[in-house]
């Protein structure tokens, strides 16, 4: 049995996520993990919120909120959403616990020792009222460039211009206002990335059937003139790991936190202790330590494109530079970015779906497969309201709800609500079985390479198989002269209502759940044999006709929501 680990990327905890973030991590690293599991493989799928860094400090001033629990609310509020989508996270962790804070200064000490870390002296930013020195995101002040009176010290949102906070006219705090900022000396760690280039190339040189998008950023980062510098993994900020402990081999790093970025991926690893500590597992070790078993784990893990840099490089300095056996990631799936109806979705502008909002007006199934069916893998997509009506409308309710509707609601009116027997499947059965045999292999081949959209086309091909055989047997006709026969027809095609739960079940869970309710069975694992698949439903069987699987959305829905999500969000 083989073993995968399989990560996505860690969302911020502050404020709920849009669809594109979803389809660019979650959601494909759920449609693998699902499958994996469905094949019999064992499977450890983490995910958790990403806490630390100015944002959430931001985020948590802005609500008022002591910066703790206002993380603890959100992550329970994302956590919640997670359900929503059906995430089937083993554990759903943070980057904020115990955990990751005991991990995240463990390979401080090992880099240390490694010769990889260094301390350096910078002038920043100090805000004597407030007492402390400030990030650059908690200064603001008027754009040299184009006169906006709130840039921030790293960015200005009007122009877009990438700031230092020393070119800022008239630079104020953000937390006090105070302008009476002065520059002082500090002392920063700063993580020798530069020394291990190339191993890091090597490494990625050696990864030949990873997606052309994960390698051609990396190799970007580690060659371009400024390409893989040296990072400061250290800020000046209250809430975080604490850049100074018992047992750190530095002084004066008090007040100072480890970056954001440098905990967060540690939290792959925390996030598996996290899964043991909350009793739903019990050796974290054997997938992540390659001297305590997990030699035979494979590790993929799931992103959008602008975490590409930190998964290829600096995580990997982080694992190879701590000279420990720790598991090093097998295979990075990158997406693109998804946009929305004719722009880019914006958190701050509330432009697009949020998680919470696409929940409110439907179930996660229509919105796993739209997303999924038009991952941005090979480019960026779009997200439109006519696409996404168009889709869910054929393939959904009309390839694949229309023939389960069709096929119980004709069994129950002409044999009743079992399945009938009728003789052995004829040459038009053995067809569609091979032909079926053929398109499963095919989708599960997509699957396995984790090309989302081309299993989700071979998915919706075995769809329009069974209504092409329903169309050419049609069962109501052959009653009339040949009842016998049309039983038979109409066993084959409950049973492939049966298989068609099995092999959905990674792209609409709940939808696959009502199938197999409705068919009164379990999922009794992948059809490696198509035919004897077909052949489970024996005669007598007994089953019910299910609610509707999935409702057309009409004209004025469409409408209604283009309107409702075009911007400004509550
Ligand atoms: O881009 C993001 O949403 C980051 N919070 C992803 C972090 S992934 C990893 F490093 F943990
Ligand atoms: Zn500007």
């Amino acid at each position: 049995m083989a073993r995968h680990l399989i990560t996505s990327a860690i969302p911020y905890i502050n404020g709920v996520k849009h669809l594109g973030n979803l389809v660019g991590s979650q959601l494909p690293a759920d449609l693998f993990a699902r499958y994996c599991r469905a094949r019999g493989h064992e499977v450890l799928f983490l995910c958790a919120t990403d806490e630390h860094g100015t944002p959430a400090e931001l985020a948590a001033a802005r609500a008022g909120q002591p910066v703790a629990e206002y993380c603890a609310e959100m992550h329970a509020v994302q956590a919640r959403i997670a359900e929503g989508f059906r995430l089937s996270f083993d554990h759903f962790g943070r980057s904020s616990s115990p955990q990751n804070h005991r991990l995240t200064q463990h390979f401080a000490v090992r880099l240390h020792a490694a010769g990889l870390i260094r301390e350096v002296t910078e002038t920043q930013m100090y805000s004597p009222t407030d007492g402390r020195f400030l990030p650059d995101r908690y200064i603001e002040g008027t754009c040299p460039n184009c006169g906006f009176d709130s840039a921030r010290g790293d960015q200005c949102d009007n122009c877009t211009k990438q700031l230092d906070p020393v070119d800022l006219i008239n630079p104020r705090s953000v937390i006090s206002g105070a302008t009476d900022l002065e520059l002082r000396e500090t002392r920063h760690l700063y993580l020798c990335q530069s020394r291990m280039k190339d191993a890091l190339a090597a490494w990625i040189d050696s990864r030949t059937d990873w997606p052309v998008l994960t390698t051609s950023i990396a190799r970007k980062w580690l060659n371009d003139g400024d390409g893989l510098q040296d990072r400061g993994i250290t800020r000046d900020l209250d809430w975080g790991i604490p850049a100074q402990f018992d047992g750190a081999p530095w002084s004066g790093m008090e007040g100072k936190v480890f970056y954001v970025w440098f905990d967060a991926p540690i939290e792959y690893i925390a996030c598996a202790q996290e899964w043991v500590a909350a009793g739903k597992g019990s050796d974290w070790e054997r997938w992540w330590r390659t001297d305590k078993g997990a030699e035979d784990v494979t590790y993929t893990q799931f992103m959008g494109k602008d975490n590409v840099p930190f998964h290829t490089l600096s995580f990997p300095v982080t694992i190879l530079g701590s000279r420990e056996p720790w598991k090093l990631v097998d295979y990075i799936k990158s997406f693109n970015y998804l946009n929305y109806d004719g722009g880019q979705f914006s958190t701050s502008r509330g432009r697009g779906v949020f998680m919470d909002q696409a929940l409110e007006i439907l179930p996660a199934d229509y919105w796993r497969w739209w997303l999924l069916s038009h991952a941005p893998e090979s480019s960026d997509s779009e997200f439109t309201w006519e696409n996404f009506q168009a889709s869910v409308n054929k393939d959904l309710a009309d390839v694949l709800g229309n023939f389960v509707s069709r096929v119980t609601k004709f069994c129950r009116a002409k044999f009743g609500e079992a399945v009938p027997a009728g003789g052995d499947y004829g040459a038009q059965e053995t067809a569609l079985i091979d032909r079926l045999s053929a398109r499963i292999r095919d989708y599960a081949g997509h699957m396995e390479a984790m090309e989302v959209r081309k299993s989700a086309a071979a998915l919706r091909a075995i769809w329009v198989e069974g209504n092409e055989y329903l169309q050419e047997a049609a069962p109501w006709s052959t009653f009339k002269e040949d009842p016998e026969r049309a039983a038979m027809q109409v066993r084959l095609a409950l049973n492939l209502i049966r298989l068609y739960a099995v092999l959905s079940g990674p792209f609409i869970p709940d939808a696959s759940a009502a199938m197999l309710a409705a068919m009164q069975t379990g999922d009794d694992g992948w059809p490696d044999d198509t035919r004897a698949a077909l052949e489970t439903l024996a005669p007598g069987h007994a089953f019910s006709v299910p609610e509707v699987l999935f409702a057309k959305i009409t004209d004025e829905q469409r409408a209604d929501w283009q309107e409702r999500f075009a911007g400004t969000r509550g």
